[in-house]
């Protein structure tokens, strides 16, 4: 039969794929086989719109990622709430029930309190769960940190072996790896490995890397391992897709010959995002590093990261958009070819290696924040720094659902629902409380602020405390910055001379994710003095110019953690 297409990948025009000599890629041997880990329950929910969903449709999203092949999956990051601990147990629980073949992992900073929640997750479940503890490898971390080498790898050996006295493989994260000093990062891996680490994970947090700068790192951290005898070390590729380069730096990860590359559904992550796990698993299925996965299967997987994550389906997408399965040319003319080669006998997704067939698809639950139940709604008015708004609310409606879903202000972040984590820290009547926690007909009448009432919109009339926090480098994803700036802003209006005690206590609540508080506190010690007129606002320069000092002649080091 004539061939759907020619094909300019091929050096003959009629092979399907880009593998081969004339393939963009050079795929070999050692891409053969590569795994994929799905962060989209880590990541993906330390994303812009700030959600936890409920476990429902994390364990509706666990079901469709064994039906496109993921292998590993990050569970969460227990130590960020009860709520995501007890998440982490249930989601391993379910693996074992519906005997998924997936492989759980959880997050944990390289503190032993963050491996130590993993473990009590891992036995709630009953199961292993590989901790992935993560440490900011670039000098411009630890210049902003203050942290040195000997509290970096202090960090290091202390969660590694909490990982294996809880009987826990345990995988070092460097993050910004991509713009780490090999001199440093030799100590720390060296470090891991001589605690019993069983991987290393190679980072681009910032998405800087480029397809040669792969090929470099990964070389380098392989000859190092060769010659310390420790071939057995596994690498992983976590990448982000700052400047678009994602998918192919990720492609580029696994054809040098790393084991496990990471992804996160439609690409949601933290800043502008990560690798879209469907088209990773589509393109390497192409390349000839895994088996085919229909695309049926990719398209409810990324329905269900959309409902899971509460994001929004781009209309074209390539694998799931709306336009996609309409028009009639285009993306139309790639269906087709799509369509007739999962005609031929393509096999169901990890068709190899399955315990047992998939459960069918679970029903997916339907989002109890939009929900308004059957009771009647109820009318309340808000003053919104100083506007007042009128709606209707669900009596059992928190206050935090009402900001985000019904006001539409998204700024205020849905961490723990539980009231473990700050993110949802908004002022009420001048008093931070945790918006999570309180029902929405409790403010009925009161004056609300939260992080979007900060200062001007104008961005070059910025609160002090935002161009602080700015400036000091007080956020890496942003999770927890509009929960952390309301907590300091109620402290200041409060206290306008604090202590760093003080500071560090009006801050307790408010937990960040992404390790360091020292920039933190920084900041709202330095918009304290602005606001009393003592110290001038953070000026324009560039960090670049700043030079940061060699990491040895640091200040001592500050502790991750408050
Ligand atoms: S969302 Fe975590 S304390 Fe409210
Ligand atoms: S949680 Fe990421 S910056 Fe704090």
């Amino acid at each position: 039969m004539q061939p759907a297409i020619y094909d300019w990948n091929s050096p003959d025009g009629t092979s399907p794929s880009a593998t081969g000599p004339g393939g963009w890629i050079p795929f070999g041997g050692g891409a053969k086989g590569v795994m994929v880990v799905d962060e989209t329950l880590r990541d993906g929910l330390q994303n812009a719109s700030g959600v936890n969903p409920p476990v429902g449709l994390k364990m509706d999203l666990l079901h469709a990622m064994a039906r496109v092949g993921v292998d590993v999956v990050s569970v969460g990051l227990p130590a960020a709430g009860a709520r995501h601990e007890e998440d982490c147990g249930l989601l391993c629980r379910e693996i074992q029930a519906a005997r998924l073949p997936l492989v759980p992992t959880a997050a944990a900073r390289t503190v032993v309190g963050d491996v130590l929640a993993i473990a009590r997750a891992a036995e709630s479940a009953g199961m292993p769960i590989e901790v992935y503890a993560f440490i900011g490898s670039s000098p411009i971390r630890h210049y902003s940190e203050s942290w040195d080498e000997g509290f970096l790898v202090g960090c290091v050996r202390s969660a590694a072996s909490a990982a294996r006295d809880a009987g826990l493989p345990f995988v070092l994260v460097t993050e910004d790896t991509t713009r780490a000093h090999p001199d440093l990062l030799r100590v720390l891996y060296r470090a891991a490995i001589d605690e019993g680490a069983a991987r290393l994970c190679l980072c681009d947090t910032t998405g800087h890397v480029t397809p040669y700068g792969v090929e470099a790192l990964v070389g380098f951290v392989q000859i190092e391992l060769s010659e310390w005898g420790a071939k057995h070390v596994g690498l992983d590729w976590h990448g982000h897709n700052d400047r678009g380069l994602g998918l192919p730096t990720a492609l580029w990860a696994a054809s040098n010959g790393v084991g496990r590359v990471h992804g996160t559904g439609l690409g949601v992550g933290e800043r502008v995002g990560n690798t879209p796990l469907e088209l990773l698993v589509d393109n390497l299925a192409r390349v000839g590093a895994r088996p085919p996965v229909p695309r049926k299967h990719l398209a409810e997987y990324c329905e269900l990261a959309a409902r899971a994550l509460s994001w929004s389906l781009p209309p074209d997408h390539p694998i799931a958009g709306r336009r996609f399965l309409r028009e009639a040319s285009g993306s139309r003319a790639y269906r087709v070819v799509a369509e007739l080669e999962e005609r031929e006998e393509v096999p169901p997704a990890r068709a190899v290696g399955h315990a047992s067939p998939p459960r069918a698809p679970a029903s997916v639950r339907p989002r109890p924040l939009a929900g308004g139940g059957t009771e009647p709604l109820v009318p309340m008015t808000l003053r919104l720094a100083g506007e007042v708004v009128q709606l209707a609310v669900h009596p059992r409606r928190t206050l935090l659902e009402a900001l985000r879903y019904d006001l539409d202000l998204i700024g205020t972040k849905q961490g723990c629902d539980k009231g473990d984590c700050g993110a949802c820290t908004v002022l009420l009547d001048g008093d931070p409380v945790l918006a999570c926690l309180v029902l929405a007909l409790d403010a009925d009448g009161r004056e609300v602020r939260t992080v979007e009432h900060l200062g001007s919109a104008d961005l070059d009339h910025l609160d002090p405390l935002v161009d602080c926090f700015d400036h000091a480098g007080g956020g890496q994803c942003g999770f927890c910055t509009p929960g952390m700036l309301m907590s300091a802003t109620a402290l200041l209006e409060k206290n306008p001379r604090p202590t760093r005690a003080e500071i560090k206590v009006a801050l307790s609540g408010n937990l960040c994710r992404c390790t360091g508080y020292g920039p933190i506190l920084d900041a709202v010690d330095q918009a304290a003095r602005i606001r009393r007129g003592e110290a001038d606002r953070p000026g324009d320069r560039p960090f670049a110019e700043a030079s940061p000092p060699a990491l040895a002649s640091h200040d001592a080091p500050r502790k991750q953690g408050l």
